[in-house]
């Protein structure tokens, strides 16, 4: 059983997902922290109706991203934390953390990567006319949006879709592809060597391709 730290910047409907996910009886990973960089991210209401432990580390708290991110390891490494999933978290970390985490650090972006990096994929998509889109689940490294990838859920993109409507259609899809990312890790039937993400089994490596209609 893994302890996962979630990072928060909002409202935390990734969160939810996971919190929903992490209910079952077979999965394998439990919250043992969320923590938000601000004070008012949604979020933090939906950890503790769960009855989460949540805490607050707030960046303008800190001189420098190297202080604010020592603070965050600190209080994932007091929780017992082993894995950590940024769930909307709309901080940069630095790369000494990224390093620190390495593999066990795991993104959610708004876009099939690395296609629409930095943070209005789904306004890149369909300022593009793509006809395709989704998110991606990935292992983090110091560059942004970047990583191996771990889950990807494609969506259709309408011909009438606007930013709001195509970026509701990818958050469904992103509560299907985090959690499914996150048990697949826990449960060692992914793991990384290198850049190179290894499948542990068929029904694993099925798991890893999401298509919604
Ligand atoms: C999601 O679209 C996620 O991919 C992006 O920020 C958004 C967070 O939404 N990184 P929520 O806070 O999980 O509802």
């Amino acid at each position: 059983m893994r302890a996962l730290g979630v990072l928060i910047s909002g409202r935390g409907s990734n969160l939810q997902a996971l919190i929903t996910a992490s209910e079952a009886p077979d999965y394998p990973a439990r919250i043992a922290l969320v923590i938000a960089n601000r004070a008012d991210a949604g979020g933090l209401q939906l950890a503790a109706a769960a009855g989460l432990p949540t805490l607050v580390i707030r960046h303008q708290d800190h001189a420098d991203r190297a202080s604010f991110d020592a603070a965050l390891d600190a209080a994932l490494r007091s929780a017992g934390v082993d894995l950590v999933c940024l769930a909307g978290f709309m901080r940069l970390l630095t790369p000494g953390f990224v390093a620190a985490w390495r593999d066990r650090l795991i993104n959610i972006h708004p876009s099939l990567l690395p296609s629409f990096k930095g943070t209005d994929g789904p306004a890149q998509a369909v300022a593009a006319g793509v006809r395709i889109a989704g998110c991606t689940v990935h292992m983090v490294r110091a560059e942004m949006d970047a990583g191996p990838i771990l889950v990807q859920a494609a969506v259709p993109v309408r011909p009438d879709d606007t930013e709001a409507t195509l970026a509701a259609r990818i958050l469904t899809a992103e509560h299907i592809a985090l959690p499914r990312a996150v048990a697949l890790v826990a449960s060692g039937r992914i793991t990384i060597a290198g850049e190179q993400v290894h499948y542990h089994d068929a029904e694993a490596a099925a798991a890893a391709s999401v298509f919604l209609a």
